[in-house]
């Protein structure tokens, strides 16, 4: 029956693909993938490159990196429709996203609207691998072992705070709580980062993560990084404190 298939590539390395994603991509007819310019390859695209066949067709959707909310809604409620449109003419779709679909994902809204405005469409999500988890599983891989939380320690994900005010709350929380923290979307904000975290000795304790998966992936204890403007897909673990049992 044909559906709508979200995929998780990624994230960089077209080789972490699960077989279901994989083979999802395989099977359809249509394969889509979110762009923010209406000419841009997009980066899902890019990694899934490999696992695309040259006839199947590609359908860029528009996903408007702007703050107004009406583009936004316009182009999620645009997107939705095209993919129940392929499924509705009988074709099977599958749309590629970043990393996980479930996290901090375009397709999330994708999706979202696609319950809503096409209640019948069948659809289905393979689970992908997370920026998070690559960039941990790649830094152990370089001699930086960097389990992302043991025993009684939570793992909060979530966007780099915009102040430092808000960073220094965040880290006595954090260290109060037992918390390891991932930072997306850190780019810019290291430059103004890198010092408040000097300033509270703490660089030694964070993995900076930069384009995990890509040939110039940059894996480095943040104390190696300069205070200077970083890429969009930059990223920041850090680790307050140890369990007390350790090997
Ligand atoms: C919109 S979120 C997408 C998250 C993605 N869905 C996931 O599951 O990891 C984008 C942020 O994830 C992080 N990110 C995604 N891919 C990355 C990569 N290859 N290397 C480093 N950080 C990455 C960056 O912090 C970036 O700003």
């Amino acid at each position: 029956m044909p559906a709508v298939t979200v995929v998780g590539v990624g994230p960089g390395d077209p080789d972490l693909l699960t077989v279901a994603a994989v083979r999802a991509i395989a099977a359809a007819a249509v394969v889509a993938y979110p762009v923010a310019q209406p000419e841009a390859e997009g980066m899902a695209a890019r990694i899934a490159a490999p696992w695309i066949a040259p006839g199947q067709r590609r359908l860029p959707l528009l996903f408007p990196m702007v703050e107004e909310p009406e583009p936004r809604i316009a182009a999620w409620h645009a997107a939705a429709d095209a993919l129940a449109a392929e499924v509705a003419a009988g074709r099977s779709v599958v749309l590629l996203c970043e990393g996980d679909a479930s996290l901090y994902a375009s397709c999330s809204y994708a999706l979202l609207a696609l319950r809503r405005r096409h209640p019948g469409c069948a659809l289905t999500v393979v689970p992908g691998i997370t920026a998070v988890a690559a960039a941990a599983a790649a830094a152990s891989s370089l001699g930086l072992p960097w389990p992302l939380a043991l025993q009684q320690e939570s793992l909060l994900i979530r966007p780099t705070p915009e102040t430092p005010a808000e960073l220094e709350a965040l880290l006595e929380r954090s260290a109060a709580e037992g918390t390891v923290l991932a930072l997306l979307k850190l780019g810019r904000r290291w430059a103004w980062l890198r010092p408040l975290l000097e300033r509270r000795g703490l660089l030694g304790q964070c993995l900076f993560a930069r384009r995990v998966g890509w040939p110039d992936q940059l894996l480095a204890s943040a104390d190696q990084v300069p205070a200077e403007e970083q890429p969009y897909f930059s990223l920041l673990l850090i680790r307050q404190a140890w369990p007390a049992v350790l090997p």
